[in-house]
């Protein structure tokens, strides 16, 4: 029997319903990272698995074979200095506004923890760390193994590029997921976002699964299912994994766009910033600690006494950064006005994508992103203005984009009498550990 047949019999099983069996997933994900499985054949699978699910069993196959497809770091402990510290992860299913990372990676660094970020580029609206850390002249993405681990070790945060050797059939399968309409699949993401912290080696990973209208499922139920799967997945894979459920129906914080959302987070490691980051920041950095059994922490005293500020700038200088340069602006900005007077609500989805269409993000992998462009929300969510009110402005680089990026963001914007009673974003639905 041919490869070829092969994988149109794995695809007919499982548009038919029925669960593949471990041999067919380790052939199907080892043949597609081989080029023996045609990303034709991979996409229909992809589309018939989002129709169709995954048992449990299926997931956490799944899940290693992709981590099986390339090499694995063993990164569950760091000497720094002359002691050593268990690693502690995060990651975010993305959500609009949510730079948390650039603020809890250098945060944790200040407790006996080392904490690599292997993180990603923003596509479609919600954005990218290493896009958003790019705008910082100088700070490049790209370190070898050897450099990370030299980094984790002096400074005790990294944030950079995962290599294409660590989960190659995740990267590959992702790419075709989204341009075929098959991310928001609980089987996939789950173990898209699993295949690489396994295969990074943390000993410890907290998950801020998002939803409402800015996240990839919106509904909390599917984020309370997909935060209790990859919870599943991570503790029987040896990672003392938490998670927390946290809105995103209006974006997270005032900025969104790469500068604009660095300097937020400047404010915060300032012991400044918006509320609703500083809370959710802090709810994390207990989680994470409390996953490597640090359990008296108080987080929120080292944003504002300044020790946070001194491990991000040592992180980002690591990195060929400079944290003190002036970060892009943008050459044109134009200002949304309140068309009432009333309370007001941002949907993050709409604030998203007027982001996206002002230049912060991209369409397609590999194409450039305009550091300085986004939109700044002057008034959030619950807030009252008066008709002419100044709520936000959208900055661009290329004014020919501030149109349609303007408009997006006038109809994701509701002013009216009622209270909205939504609740800020970043609120904790629920947490759930292993
Ligand atoms: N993030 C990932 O890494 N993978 C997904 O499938 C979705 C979000």
């Amino acid at each position: 029997m041919s490869a070829g047949v092969d994988a149109v019999r794995i695809i007919e099983a499982k548009r038919d319903g029925r669960e593949l069996d471990d041999d067919e997933i380790d052939w199907v994900v080892d043949g597609f990272t081989r080029g023996v499985v045609a990303p034709e054949q991979m996409s229909a699978l992809a589309m018939a698995i989002y129709f169709r699910g995954m048992t449990e069993r299926e997931i956490s196959r799944w899940t290693s074979a992709m981590v099986r497809s390339g090499s694995r770091l063993d990164l569950a402990t760091v000497t720094r200095g002359d002691t050593v510290v268990p690693t502690v992860d995060k990651h975010s299913t993305g959500g609009v506004g949510d730079a948390i990372t650039l603020v809890l990676t250098p945060l944790l660094a200040t407790f006996d923890v080392a904490v690599p970020q292997l993180s990603g580029r923003g596509l479609g609206h919600t954005g990218g760390t290493l896009d958003k850390l790019e705008s910082i002249p100088g700070w490049r993405a790209d370190l070898d193994t050897a450099a990370m681990r030299e980094t984790l070790g002096r400074t005790g945060a990294v944030i950079c590029a995962a290599g294409a050797d660590l989960a190659p059939a995740d990267r590959a399968l992702y790419a075709l997921r989204d341009v075929t309409g098959t991310v928001a699949s609980i089987p996939m993401i789950a173990a898209s976002i699993m295949s690489k912290k396994i295969a990074e080696g943390t000993s410890a990973l907290v998950l801020d699964v998002k939803y409402g209208s800015g996240a990839f499922l919106p509904d909390p139920a599917d984020a309370r299912e997909l935060a209790r799967v990859m919870v599943g997945i991570g503790t029987a894979a040896g990672v003392r994994t938490r998670a927390l459920i946290t809105a995103n129906h209006t974006p997270l914080g005032r900025a969104v766009g790469n500068a604009l959302e660095v300097a937020e987070c400047l404010e915060i490691l300032a012991g400044g910033g918006p509320g609703d980051m500083i809370d959710l920041t802090c709810e994390l950095a207990r989680e994470a600690l409390a996953a490597v059994g640090i359990v008296d922490a108080v987080p929120r005293a080292r944003l504002s006494d300044g020790r946070a500020m001194d491990a991000y700038r040592a992180m980002i200088t690591a990195q060929g950064g400079d944290p003190a340069a002036p970060l892009p602006r943008a050459a044109h900005v134009e200002e949304l006005r309140a068309p009432a007077s009333g309370r007001l609500r941002w949907d993050a989805l709409g604030v998203g994508r007027a982001s996206w269409l002002s230049g912060a993000g991209r369409t397609r992998p590999g194409e450039a992103v305009d550091p300085a462009a986004g939109v700044l929300l002057r008034c959030v969510e619950g807030e009252q203005v008066r008709a002419g009110d100044v709520v936000a402005t959208v900055h661009a680089g290329d004014e020919r984009r501030l149109p349609g990026a303007v408009a997006t963001l006038a109809a994701a914007l509701e002013v009216g009498p009622a209270v909205t009673g939504r609740g800020p974003a970043g609120a904790v639905l629920e947490r759930l550990a292993d």
